[in-house]
């Protein structure tokens, strides 16, 4: 059992979600389509044929949820505003039922004593700003991004303290406008550098818009951070593992820490780097109050012939999506490698790459296949791997990381993007036909948790 008096007192403990991934009513109230919503709609793209139309149901249980989140005890709760729900055409008038709808979860969580932390943007851009303006691969949805991100500050600021500005930029850009698997569904590597520069900026647009508003809100962004190991010890290997982190880490940290793009990646991409115009490095580079950290595995690079240093290799991915242990090692049901050593190693990392930031570690957790029996989730594969990841960021804090929380990826089961409904990640376990729920022996045993600290 990990050791709660190790954990500084003010530490936060939650849980998280996002929008597209739980809600549902997908097109109720007169919320807009999604480019998720599109993408999911068209056959081909989810491996169970599934959508998110309906998904957790979110929307119509958000008092049930509310209430299975104080019966956990959490601290706090992440989510993210839809920004369809919130402004249908991505521009233009706001929605006042989808306010009403996040003013609503936000006096229930606090209520309930749970903090929220705001996501502005989790992947579901509205459809018609894809659709008439090409999304973030014009510079004009930076602009509206913030327009949406002032809209979301001043209504939900007055009880709302923590901003994200975006879950994820790099992989946002990287599966959706490279390889093809998300929404928007482009296959453009050439776009790379393009399309993260125009997210980067729409977070400095952001952060500038939710200060104007709200000057004393918390405001930060999510990186998915990776551990990129040489699979050899070679001299090939290590410069792949390198290049590898400056794809993945790097790529964001150095334009939001160190006000430029990474020397090698420009010098690689040439005349696909981005167009960086005067100021820009300046509203990207805008300060900020933490960090969140996404982390779930390592990532192991190797030198190949037909992409010179750059083949990436993800634990596992070569080999089904499926469960499985190779060599004494365990794969999830993604098939992503557990190696509780990636988070200590992502919170340790050179203060100065994080601009020296406090730390929220914004999502955690890992998918295996649950069974209801009795009423019950015996998931203790999920238990395992939380408790393991659990004490390796307890230990980075002893290491002198400066981390303040820690949210489990995630509260509910969810619909994980490609994968559909396919993959469980909850602490709450959701039997999709009838919308129960049952807190699975992850969700007690974090419970159990968090009320031993309270004594
Ligand atoms: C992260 C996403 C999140 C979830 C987890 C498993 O990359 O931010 O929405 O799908 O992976």
């Amino acid at each position: 059992m990990t050791e709660f008096s190790q954990f500084p007192p003010a530490f936060v403990f939650g849980a998280a979600t996002a929008a597209y991934q739980i809600e549902g009513a997908w097109d109720e109230a007169g919320k807009g389509p999604s480019i998720w919503d599109v993408f999911a709609h068209a056959r081909g793209h989810i491996s169970d044929h599934s959508t998110g139309d309906v998904a957790s149901d979110h929307v119509h249980h958000l008092a049930e949820d509310v209430r299975l989140m104080r019966e956990l005890g959490l601290d706090a709760y992440r989510f993210s505003v839809s920004w369809p729900r919130v402004v249908p055409d991505g521009r233009g008038p706001s929605n006042p039922a989808g306010i009403a709808f996040y003013d609503r979860l936000v006096d229930a969580l606090l209520e309930a004593g749970v903090t929220p932390y705001v996501t502005l943007f989790h992947w579901d851009l509205p459809a018609a700003l894809q659709e008439r303006l090409g999304g973030f691969t014009n510079r004009e949805c930076a602009r509206h991004f913030a327009d949406f991100a002032q809209r979301v500050a001043v209504t939900l600021g007055d009880r709302v303290n923590h901003f994200i500005t975006l879950n994820e930029p790099q992989i946002f850009t990287m599966v959706g406008h490279t390889s093809g698997v998300h929404a928007p569904g482009l296959r453009r590597p050439w776009l790379y550098l393009k399309v993260l520069h125009n997210l980067m900026l729409a977070h400095g647009l952001a952060v500038q818009a939710v200060r104007s508003v709200r000057p004393a809100a918390k405001v930060g962004i999510t990186l998915n951070l990776i551990p990129v190991h040489p699979r050899e010890d070679t001299p090939a290997d290590r410069l792949a593992a390198e290049l590898g982190d400056t794809l993945f880490n790097k790529v964001c940290l150095d334009p939001l820490f160190r006000g430029r793009y990474p020397d090698r990646l420009m010098h690689i991409l040439g005349r696909f780097a981005p167009d960086v115009r005067a100021g820009d490095m300046e509203t990207i580079g805008a300060p900020l109050d933490f960090l969140g950290v996404n982390n779930y595995s390592r990532i192991r690079a190797y030198h190949a012939w037909w992409v010179p240093f750059l083949k990436m290799w993800f634990s596992g991915m070569d080999l089904a999506e499926e469960e499985y242990e190779l060599d004494g090692v365990q794969y999830t049901a993604v098939g992503w490698e557990v190696y509780p050593e990636s988070i200590y190693q992502v919170l340790t990392r050179d203060p100065a790459d994080y601009g020296h930031l406090p730390l929220y570690v914004t999502e955690n957790g890992a998918a295996f296949a649950d069974r209801v029996e009795d009423g019950a989730v015996h998931d203790r594969k999920r238990v395992a791997y939380l408790q393991a990841y659990l004490g390796k960021v307890q230990e980075a804090i002893q290491a002198g990381a400066d981390v303040r929380g820690y949210f489990v990826w995630s509260l509910l089961d969810d619909f994980e993007w490609s994968s559909g409904l396919s993959k469980r990640y909850g602490l709450v376990h959701v039997d999709y036909r009838t919308q129960q729920r049952v807190i699975k022996d992850s969700g007690l045993w974090y419970r159990d948790l968090l009320r031993a600290r309270a004594h």
